[in-house]
């Protein structure tokens, strides 16, 4: 069948949206209509040639949610009609990370970039292959069983594709990873889509303080509304310092959710004695963290935190529940909401930092 989606060619290029050609799910495999997918900076990276793919052309995309359209032989866990969220990581369920509720850390047998298990693409352009993930950008698309999770179907899935990164990333670093205390003072250095949910989680665990640094406006307005409570303009003032004055010496929890050497500096910086620095960002090629010993030898503890250190199944539930509830907010996330034709102008968006997201509607 035919699909209209977003392929990147050249990165520097604008993505080009075009019909291609998408085969029907082979074993394991299932076919879903996407409704909804969020652009993430993630996106951005590989459009703007930050980040260097090897498998082009690729149909982009990996936050989004739809409906089962059709599953291949032997899939057994979904049915057409489901509502589903991808996942940004493959869940093999069988390895020991899998095994011992660290999904995100998987190391099980999984499909290889670009392609399917048994290395073919489901995407094509005029007989070509045309390399895809999750690949949300696009009208339909084929995956691998296991990035899906069945969710409600009360929940719209144009708000339900933003749980599968921004959300369970941001949450996840603050309740799954950092396991912040009730009471405790956190610091989010960077309020885009991610950090804005590490917000929300801060709010979620209880925590006394939760200081918003970003160098644009926009966002830490978005931050009030997410429920913030003190505001930093790294823009106009030291932030560490900033930090440090409105907490009696420091944050209890730095989390930093940009993805630069730089800003994790600071946000380490920015923690108390006994603190913890979470890195949700991104990190760059080669990135490497110079941090000195002295602060870490009082008590201090430097994290990752990839993709929300998430459970997947029992965490994308949860978190709809929570915005059924209204103890979690999603359309406050949503800036835009776009058809895919204007992706390119949803990556402008995002260059020129006037959304914290946008949602495209394949
Ligand atoms: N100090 C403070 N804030 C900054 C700075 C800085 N020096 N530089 C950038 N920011 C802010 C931006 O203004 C923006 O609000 O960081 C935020 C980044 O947000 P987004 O562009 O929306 O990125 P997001 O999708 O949230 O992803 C953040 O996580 O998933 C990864 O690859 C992604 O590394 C990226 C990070
Ligand atoms: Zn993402
Ligand atoms: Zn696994």
């Amino acid at each position: 069948m035919k699909s209209k989606a977003a392929v990147l060619y050249e990165p520097g290029e604008p993505v080009v949206v075009e019909q291609l050609d998408v085969q029907r799910p082979g074993p394991g495999e299932v076919m879903v209509k996407v409704v909804g997918t969020g652009v993430c900076h993630s996106d951005y990276n590989v459009v703007s040639g930050y980040r260097r793919l090897e498998t082009l052309p690729m149909v982009l995309g990996h936050e989004g949610a739809g409906v089962v359209e059709q599953v291949g032989p032997g899939v057994t866990g979904f049915s057409p009609d489901d509502h589903v969220i991808f996942t940004i990581r493959p869940m093999c369920g069988r390895c020991r990370y899998c095994t011992s509720g660290r999904w995100n850390l998987c190391t099980g047998h999984a499909p290889p970039p670009g392609r399917m298990l048994d290395g073919t693409t489901r995407f094509s352009k005029g007989g070509q292959p045309v390399y895809h993930g999750t690949s949300t950008f696009s009208q339909y698309t084929v995956v691998w069983e296991n990035l899906l999770v069945r969710v409600r179907k009360d929940v719209p899935l144009e708000k339900a594709a933003l749980v599968g990164c921004a959300v369970m990333t941001g949450v996840g670093a603050v309740v799954n990873r950092a396991k912040v205390e009730t009471g405790a003072t956190v610091a989010v250095w960077g309020c885009g889509g991610v950090g804005l949910n590490v917000v929300q989680g801060a709010l979620l665990a209880g925590a006394a303080q939760i200081i918003a640094v970003d160098v644009n406006p926009f966002k830490l307005e978005v931050a009030e509304r997410l429920g913030a409570t003190g505001f930093v303009n790294a823009k106009d003032s030291d932030a560490v310092e900033a930090v440090k004055d409105m907490t009696h010496g420091g944050v209890d929890y730095a989390f930093e959710v940009i993805g630069s050497p730089d800003t994790t500096l600071q946000a380490f910086e920015a923690t108390c004695d006994g603190g913890t620095c979470v890195l949700v960002g991104a990190p760059p090629e080669g990135g490497e963290l110079a941090i000195p010993m002295r602060s870490l030898f009082l008590d201090r503890t430097v994290m990752g935190s990839s993709a929300g250190s998430g459970r997947p199944r029992t965490d994308f539930p949860w978190l709809l529940d929570l915005y059924t509830q209204g103890r979690l907010k999603l359309d406050e996330l949503i800036t835009k909401t776009r058809p895919l034709d204007e992706v390119n102008e949803a990556f402008k968006d995002i260059e020129d930092g006037n959304v914290a997201r946008t949602v495209l509607t394949p």
